[in-house]
Formats: C-alpha cells, sequence, structure tokens
C-alpha cells in the first residue's frame, strides 16, 4: 500500500473537521505557514504538524509516508514497553489507526504531546553564540545517562540523531521518534529502519536488532559534544550549515584511519584522543560487541552507590554537589594489616630488650637520670618498629592520600585565586568602561559647546556686516537727499542769476541813480542786477561810512558817487527783484536730474542689496560647513560609544563565561578536596600506635 505524500497530507489537513474522525483530532486548529497552509516537519518517513485541539492541548501529529506491515503492533509493544520505564526523555503518545483521511482513505496517525524545545543542532549553535561551554558539557552528561537508561531498561531507540533530540529551554533532553525502536516484545522481527547514516555503524544491518543498537551512535554523539564543550571552534570547522551530522559524517566512520575530522577530535585533549581512537576501534569491531558509554561518575543512573569509591578521576567540572557528598555514608576504613608471628616475636625481644636494659640502667644508674637512659634504651627498641611500620603498604596509600589532599587544596586554592583575579577583572573592566562613558560624555558636551560657540561667532559676524550695510543704507538716502538740495539750489541760482541779468540798471530808474553814476557803476563792471550781490555800509569815525558794492565775483567795490542812500536804493531794486524771481521760481528739478540722482542712489542701492545677500549666504555656508564638522565629530563619537559598548560587552561576556567555567571549577575542586577528604578518612585506622597495639595484643 503506498501512503499518501507530504503535500497530499498538506491537503487534506486543511480541513480537519472531515480529514479527522478522532475526537480530540476533530476541528483542531493546524499551525500553518505564511501562506496559510498546514505547516509540516518532514523526517525520513513522516510529516509532523502541531495541532491546537478544542480542549487547550498543544499536539503533534505524525502523518507516516510510508507503510510499515506491523506497524501498529509495534507501536503497541513500544507503548508497553515504555509505559515503565521512569524517564524524563519519554514523549507520550497514542496511535490512532484511523487517524486522517486522506482523498477518502483512512491512515493511521501517532499523536504526541507537542515539545516546546529546540532540535539539537540549532541549539548547538545557540549555545555556541553565547559560548555557554559549560552547556554543552552538561548535554553531554545528560545524553550519557539518557543512553544508560535506555540500555538499563533493555531497549534502544535504533536511529539516535540530532533530528530526533530535542532539547528544552531548560536543557533537557527529549527523544523522539519511536519508529525503529527495539523492545525485548520484538526481539523476533527485522529492524524497521538502518537509521541515519552520518550516525550509524558503517556494518550495521537489518539483523542487527537488540538492547546494543544504539552503542555505536551513541558513541558518535557524546564524543561530538564532548569534543564541542572542549573546543567550540570544532563546530565551525568540522559542521558545514544545513548538514544533517554533528562532526562526524558516514565517510569518517566508515575509514576513521584517515578521517581529517576524527584527527581534528583527538587533537584537542588526551582524553579526547583516546575516544577518538575508541570510535575509531569500534568502527571495526561488531555492533553488539561494542561496550556502552560510561555515565559520568556521580550521575550513574542507577543511584548513587557507585559514586561512592574515592576515586579521583570522577570528578568532572560542574560535577559533584556538595549536598551529595554530605550525604554519603562514611567511607570504608582500611584496616591494618595484621603482624606476622614472627614480627609479634621479634616485637616481645625487642620489648624484653627494652625491659633489661631498662631495669639495668635503674640499677646503676641514679634516679635522676633514669628518663634519659630509658630514652636511650627506648628509642633504638622502637626505632625499626618504626621504619617496618613506614613501609607498609598502607602507610604507604595514607601517604599517597594525604599528597592527594594537599594537590587538590592546592588546586582548589588556586582555581579560587583565579576567580578572584576574574573578579577583579570584571570590576576594573566595569570601572575602565565608566571611565570611558564619562570622556564620550565630556567630548560630546565639548562638540555641542564648540557648535554653539562657531554658530555664534558666525552670526555675529553676519550682524556687524548687516550692520555696516545699515549705516551705509542710511548714508546713501541721506547722499540722496543733499545732492537733490544741492542740485536744486544750484539751479536756482543759475534762475536768479539769468532772471537779474535781464534788468540792466540804466534802465531801471532807480532812484538818485542816474547816468553818471551808471557809468561809474558800469565802469566797476556793474550793469545789470546779476553783477552784484549786495552792498556794505561801514562806519568810520564820526559821521563818516565807507559803502562797498559787492561784486559777484566776491569783490567789494568802491564805486565814485555811490553813498550810502544811492546804494541802498540799489540794494532795495535788487532785493525787490530777487523777491519777484523766487516767488516764480520752478518748483521742482528736471526730470533728468532727478532721474540722475535716483539711478545713482539705485546703483548704490543694489550694491548694497548685492552686498547683503552674498554677507547672508556667506553665513549660511559658514552654517552648513560648521553643522557638517560638528555632524562628523558626532558621528565618530557615536560609533566610538558603539564600539566602546561593545567591545565592553563582548570583554564583561568573556570575563562572565570565565568567571563561569572557574566557579565551576572551584565547585569541582570543591568536590575533589571533599572527595579526597573522605578517602583519607578511611585510613584513620593506620596509626603507629594502633600498629603497636596490634604487635602487642595480636589486632589493633
Ligand atoms: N512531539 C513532538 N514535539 C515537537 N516536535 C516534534 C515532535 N515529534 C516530532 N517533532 C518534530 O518533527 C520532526 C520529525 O519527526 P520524526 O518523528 O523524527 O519523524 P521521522 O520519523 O520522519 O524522522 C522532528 O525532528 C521534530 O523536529
Ligand atoms: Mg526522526
Amino acid at each position: 500500500m503506498t501512503f499518501p505524500s507530504s503535500g497530499a497530507y498538506v491537503d487534506a489537513l486543511q480541513d480537519t473537521r472531515r480529514c479527522f474522525v478522532d475526537p480530540e483530532l476533530v476541528g483542531c486548529t493546524i499551525r500553518t505557514d505564511r501562506f496559510g497552509l498546514p505547516r509540516p516537519i518532514s523526517g525520513n518517513f513522516a510529516s509532523v504538524f502541531t495541532a491546537d485541539t478544542a480542549g487547550g492541548r498543544r499536539l503533534a501529529i505524525k502523518c507516516f509516508t510510508r507503510d510499515v506491515p506491523d506497524q501498529q503492533e509495534r507501536f503497541r509493544e513500544i507503548g508497553a514497553a515504555l509505559r515503565d520505564v521512569p524517564a524524563r526523555w519519554k514523549v507520550e503518545f497514542r496511535y490512532v489507526e484511523t487517524g486522517v483521511l486522506v482523498q477518502g482513505k483512512p491512515y493511521p496517525v501517532l499523536v504526541m504531546e507537542w515539545i516546546e524545545a529546540k532540535q539539537l543542532i540549532s541549539w548547538i549553535e545557540d549555545r555556541l553564540r553565547t559560548g555557554d561551554r559549560a552547556a554543552l558539557g552538561r548535554l553531554a552528561d545528560g545524553f550519557a545517562q539518557l543512553v544508560a537508561g535506555l540500555e538499563a531498561a533493555g531497549l534502544a531507540h535504533g536511529d539516535l540523531q540530532h533530528g530526533n533530540l530535542l532539547v528544552t529551554a531548560r536543557g533537557e533532553l527529549k527523544l523522539i521518534d519511536y519508529d525503529g525502536m527495539y523492545v525485548p516484545a520484538l526481539r523476533d522481527r527485522p529492524a524497521m529502519e538502518l537509521g541515519q547514516p552520518n550516525y550509524q555503524h558503517p556494518r550495521r544491518t537489518a539483523s542487527d536488532y537488540g538492547p546494543w543498537l544504539d552503542r555505536f551512535s551513541a558513541r558518535v554523539i557524546h564524543l561530538s559534544l564532548a569534543a564541542l564543550a572542549a573546543d567550540p571552534t570544532l563546530w565551525y570547522r568540522l559542521h558545514k550549515s544545513g548538514g544533517e551530522y554533528l562532526l562526524l559524517q558516514k565517510y569518517d566512520l566508515e575509514d576513521p584511519a584517515s578521517s581529517p575530522a576524527l584527527a581534528s577530535l583527538g587533537s584537542v585533549s588526551a582524553q579526547l584522543r583516546t575516544r577518538a581512537q575508541d570510535l575509531a576501534d569500534m568502527a571495526r569491531k561488531p555492533l553488539d560487541a561494542i561496550a556502552p558509554l560510561d555515565v559520568p561518575a556521580a550521575k550513574q543512573p542507577d543511584g548513587p552507590s557507585k559514586a561512592q569509591s574515592p576515586a579521583t578521576n570522577g570528578a568532572t567540572l560542574g560535577g559533584g554537589a556538595s549536598w551529595l557528598d554530605d550525604h554519603l555514608p562514611p567511607p570504608a576504613p582500611v584496616p591494618l594489616s595484621r603482624p606476622t608471628r614472627t614480627a609479634r616475636a621479634a616485637w616481645y625481644g625487642s620489648l624484653l630488650f627494652f625491659g633489661v636494659v631498662a631495669a639495668a640502667c635503674a640499677y646503676v644508674i641514679p634516679p635522676v637520670f633514669i628518663g634519659g637512659a630509658v630514652l636511650v634504651a627506648g628509642l633504638p627498641a622502637v626505632t625499626p618498629w618504626w621504619i617496618s611500620f613506614l613501609r607498609k603498604p598502607e602507610v604507604n596509600a595514607r601517604r599517597a592520600r594525604r599528597k592527594a589532599v594537599h594537590a587538590a587544596r592546592t588546586q582548589e586554592k588556586q582555581i579560587q585565586a583565579q576567580l578572584r583575579w576574574q573578579l577583579a577583572a570584571r570590576e576594573e573592566s566595569i570601572a575602565t568602561y565608566q571611565r570611558e562613558l564619562r570622556a564620550l560624555a565630556d567630548r560630546r558636551s565639548r562638540i555641542d559647546r564648540d557648535a554653539a560657540a562657531e554658530y555664534a561667532r558666525i552670526d555675529r559676524w553676519r550682524d556687524e556686516e548687516l550692520a555696516k550695510l545699515v549705516r551705509e543704507r542710511t548714508e546713501m538716502q541721506t547722499w540722496k537727499s543733499t545732492e537733490l538740495a544741492r542740485r536744486t539750489s544750484s539751479v536756482e541760482a543759475r534762475h536768479l542769476a539769468d532772471e537779474l541779468s535781464r534788468h540792466r540798471i540804466d534802465a531801471a530808474q532807480i532812484y538818485g541813480i542816474g547816468r553818471a553814476v551808471v557809468a561809474e557803476l558800469e565802469t566797476a563792471g556793474i550793469r545789470t542786477a546779476a553783477d552784484f550781490t549786495g552792498i556794505r555800509v561801514d562806519r568810520g569815525f564820526g559821521r563818516s561810512t565807507h559803502v562797498r558794492v559787492l561784486h559777484r565775483d566776491g569783490r567789494a567795490l568802491k564805486v565814485p558817487m555811490v553813498g550810502e542812500v544811492r546804494a541802498r536804493h540799489l540794494e532795495a531794486w535788487r532785493i525787490g527783484l530777487v523777491n519777484r524771481v523766487r516767488v516764480r521760481m520752478p518748483a521742482q528739478l528736471t526730470a533728468a536730474i532727478r532721474a540722475q540722482i535716483d539711478t545713482e542712489a539705485a546703483l548704490r542701492q543694489s550694491g548694497i542689496t548685492a552686498r547683503e545677500t552674498a554677507i547672508r549666504s556667506a553665513a549660511d555656508v559658514q552654517h552648513k560647513t560648521a553643522h557638517g564638522q560638528t555632524q562628523a565629530q558626532r558621528d565618530s563619537l557615536a560609533a566610538d560609544e558603539q564600539s566602546t559598548r561593545s567591545s565592553h560587552n563582548t570583554a564583561i561576556a568573556a570575563i562572565d563565561r570565565d568567571c563561569a567555567l572557574h566557579r565551576e571549577g572551584v565547585s569541582a575542586a570543591q568536590h575533589r578536596l571533599r572527595q579526597e577528604r573522605r578517602a583519607l578518612e578511611a585510613y584513620q585506622p593506620v596509626r603507629f600506635r594502633n600498629y603497636l597495639r596490634a604487635l602487642t595484643f595480636g589486632r589493633s
């Protein structure tokens, strides 16, 4: 029977009222993609859909894309076998025979609780991004426990690989995809699948089906996780993005001797070299001859009893909680070996010798020296026994334990010191950061201050220049009105002169000015009213007066026959004429003169306006330049701020990572120290006093 493709399931699941019969599934909401179509997660043999039920449960609905003849029975057995396994990695499921109707035909589905978790590869990439190596180490341990738990229950998954391992936000592993699982009830059937080849033993066949089925793939995964915890750069060197593997691929497992990837893993540490070598050896052995993966010492799945051994090599970073140490029963005491009969006989001989020497001494030596004598006799008697005690294997072992305690204490102190140093470095780094932030803030206010000062300078310059122009404009106005007045008065003067020159003195009949006076005036160059501008009468001594006629060229002329009276008449005549001319004087300048003055004023005005425009635009250009410079300074400041912030964050993150590692290191070292002390406690009975007691009484 052919099974529907992923696309056919997508079509069918668009109407969950019609495609499902199961009461929990009818009408459920399937998670869709951006086109609004049901979104499948496609594995090798199935498409998994996320569904929200009316009852508020989130489920994973696994729709199969290949036919497995005895599938229902297999799932029944698998379900029954898993029921009694107390494991947190388990995912509950139920097999629904008439699961989904595709084009009217029923197909089975597997309904599971939906696990909010990440697939292993994306979880690893997240951890590498945050630099959380410790989490990788913990996951490797958790994985070893999971595998040990499976095998302890007599089960095997059959397809251990990244796609079937999900990691929750709490770092807990969930194992999914039980299609190819081995359970004892299925032992007589062939395996349903051979697993993802990048994880499987190169010679795995369908007849390989037993509780040891996962041993090789478990090693591949565990080695990869442990290697990544030790050297995260391996990921970037060995894993290709989108690759269906972690660090090792099918051809690495087929020909381990010439695998560069396996060599890279081995080059990280001596421990990893051994494990990589072990994997290479296992690739040549039959699958069922491979030993199960070791479980981390303090985390044996079958209880804490195995962790009681005072072995020193079991302490891993982050392992060994102190409460666990405190709750362990005290270690079994190491007994002192019983002395042989010969030894005891020799001991009695020594005692006898000592007794005899002591008695002799008491006899011959004054009582005051007896203490010294006993010592003199006692020392040679006891020294050989002290030497023989020191040579005993348990005494040597106790010495080794003491050294181990000392070494553990030294190591713990060193790591504590490193941690303190890291914490001080953290403080220092934060203080430096704050100093840098302050310097940046100062720089920012300096930039702002400089910018404000520059703007003010530009504005001041512009305003001063504009004020000069205002003055120039006022001066220009003054010039214009002065010029108008000047030109007007010169026109008037010319007009007056013209008019006055038409009035001859000889024709004027001025009182007292007859022919003879006219002749005298003509002699002086004065013929018309225009030829003189007035008279001047100066009083001399007594009644004498000096009369002068003011010629138009500025001379003051004494004209014969022109005395004061005649002069005054002459002046009155002229004034009368002037007044008459003034009355009829033309009121305005000619249009031509006005236009001339206006043109000149307009020219000067437009010069001023042009200079004003130039000043304003020069100020604008200066503003723009200043703004550009300030902006460039602000941009470079922002870049410096950004780089300071990010380098601080990177530095602090690195220090925090180191601190976390050192904290784990401290707790591991303390754990080791506690273990060493406990191990030393077991040697309490190994004492010289007890040895002498054993020699004397046969037991200590
Ligand atoms: N219960 C579940 N919760 C969350 N995701 C799941 C669940 N079951 C399957 N998936 C997702 O669907 C993918 C394919 O499922 P799987 O059972 O491995 O199918 P296949 O047998 O085709 O490999 C898984 O890698 C996982 O991402
Ligand atoms: Mg799968």
